[in-house]
């Protein structure tokens, strides 16, 4: 299994560039199937994510090209409505091309994507308004069967502003009769950015961003190209490299807007955050401040994607701070390894009471998530002595050249595949 070397203590200085959403590419790579037609890409991330939507859009028929950080799709050949089963499996967002081949082939057959790390991950919403828009959905044996000859607009009341919901209504819905209006729609930048790219395909769709997205449903499509938005969590994770070594970090090809609930909680961890709109310094203080209480909620809010690596922060702050995550179920796999690293962290329920201790020491600890991956590595930066992360690949995920970037800006950390 691949791991991380790092070797703590060191304060990190220099820039950082920012990769494109992988939050946002993954559904807009969904939405190439929709134009029967080619699709430009820039500022794809280079990570395992990506590599797994692209694996399914080539097993489903169209032809994919990517040159680096340019991915192309030729919808024009897709000749299937099955998306593999192991390819569901391996990545549960995946279940968003569900309303893309709906609208581009009025059915699809996917696999049950299941749970994940973070919790059992249900897709009620998701199936609860396909049938609001008239889809005929089949389940057995772990197949979700789905058909949808004339789609008709609906008015959708979400119970959750869930994105993926958000997501698969708006793709299900762009060739519908009729006009859709999701209420309660999830508010993400991520949302924003797919709404603009259907919007330069032909599509009509207003609101993104709001509560409330209609969508007019249209018949012709066309090509398009596009770029991806910068990745605000990748973005907050660098945040906090700086925060946590009291370091000095410049962020380069950033949203500023898209991260202020993330500005505004390392500023109360004591941060000096000076900014423009697509470039950032962050200077570490000598002592983080604690935060007596911080949630995760949907976005404008603080974003759950950022729990485990604020965290790693307030582990090493000079009192206690209280994190409550409201949006997963079993989002705190990390403790227990931030607990070896002599962290001091009590959870009840989805509530952990984080008291600052004065250091942290480098330790063996195993990623369990993506994000969880992320907060060990930042507190094997601040530790003192060695930290060795095992299971690595749950971070391939979502973050391109960790320890390229990391080392560039002073941090020793080595990988062994
Ligand atoms: C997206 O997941 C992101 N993933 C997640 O990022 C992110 O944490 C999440 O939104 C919240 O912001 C992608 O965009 C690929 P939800 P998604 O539907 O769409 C419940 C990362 O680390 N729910 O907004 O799956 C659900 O269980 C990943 O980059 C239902 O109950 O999130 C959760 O508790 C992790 N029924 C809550 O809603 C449903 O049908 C929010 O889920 C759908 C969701």
């Amino acid at each position: 299994m691949s791991k991380y070397i790092i070797e703590g203590g060191k304060r990190l200085v220099g820039e950082v560039s920012i990769s494109g959403a992988k939050n946002s590419v993954l559904p807009i790579l969904a939405a190439t199937v929709l134009n029967n037609n080619i699709n430009t890409i820039f500022n794809v991330p280079e990570i395992i994510d990506l590599k797994v939507m692209i694996k399914i859009l080539s097993a489903v028929g169209c032809k994919v090209n990517k040159l680096d950080d340019i991915v192309t799709v030729d919808s024009r050949t897709l000749d299937t409505v099955r998306i593999p089963e192991e390819l569901v499996r391996e990545m549960r967002s995946s279940i968003i091309l569900m309303g893309a081949m709906l609208s581009r082939c009025q059915e699809v057959e996917v696999s049950y994507p299941g749970g994940c790390e973070i919790g059992p991950r249900p897709i009620d919403f998701h199936l609860k308004a396909l049938k609001e828009l008239g889809a005929e959905i089949e389940e057995s044996h772990g197949f979700i069967y789905c058909k949808g000859k004339n789609l008709k607009g609906a008015d959708i009341q979400l119970d959750y502003p869930s994105v993926g919901a958000t997501e698969n209504i708006m793709l299900a819905s762009i060739k519908a009769k009729g006009t859709t209006i999701i209420r309660n729609a999830a508010k993400e930048p991520e949302i924003i950015d797919l709404q603009n790219y259907l919007n330069a395909m032909g599509c009509k769709i207003y609101g993104a961003g709001t509560s409330i997205i209609r969508i007019d449903g249209v018949n012709h499509l066309n090509s398009v190209e596009h770029t991806i938005i910068p990745d605000r969590i990748v973005a907050g994770t660098y945040m906090i490299a700086s925060g946590i070594t009291g370091g000095e970090i410049v962020l380069k090809n950033i949203e500023v807007d898209h991260i202020q609930s993330i500005i505004a909680k390392l500023r109360e961890a004591g941060c000096l955050i000076y900014n423009n709109c697509t470039n950032l310094k962050i200077i570490g203080p000598k002592r983080v401040t604690p935060i007596e209480s911080l949630q995760t909620i949907p976005y404008p809010g603080f974003p759950t994607d950022m729990q485990a690596q604020i965290m790693s922060l307030l582990t090493i702050a000079n009192g206690t701070s209280i994190i409550t995550e409201t949006i997963f179920e079993n989002r705190f796999k990390h403790v227990p390894e931030l607990v070896r690293m002599g962290a001091n962290i009590k959870t009840v329920g989805n509530v952990a009471i984080v008291k600052g201790v004065k250091e942290l020491t480098g330790a063996k600890v195993t990623a369990k998530d993506l994000r969880g991956g992320a907060s060990l590595l930042l507190s094997g930066l601040a530790a003192k002595g060695t930290t060795i992360i095992e299971n690595i690949y749950h971070m391939d995920r979502g973050y391109e050249k960790l320890e390229e970037n990391f080392t560039l800006i002073g941090a020793k950390i080595d990988r062994f595949d």
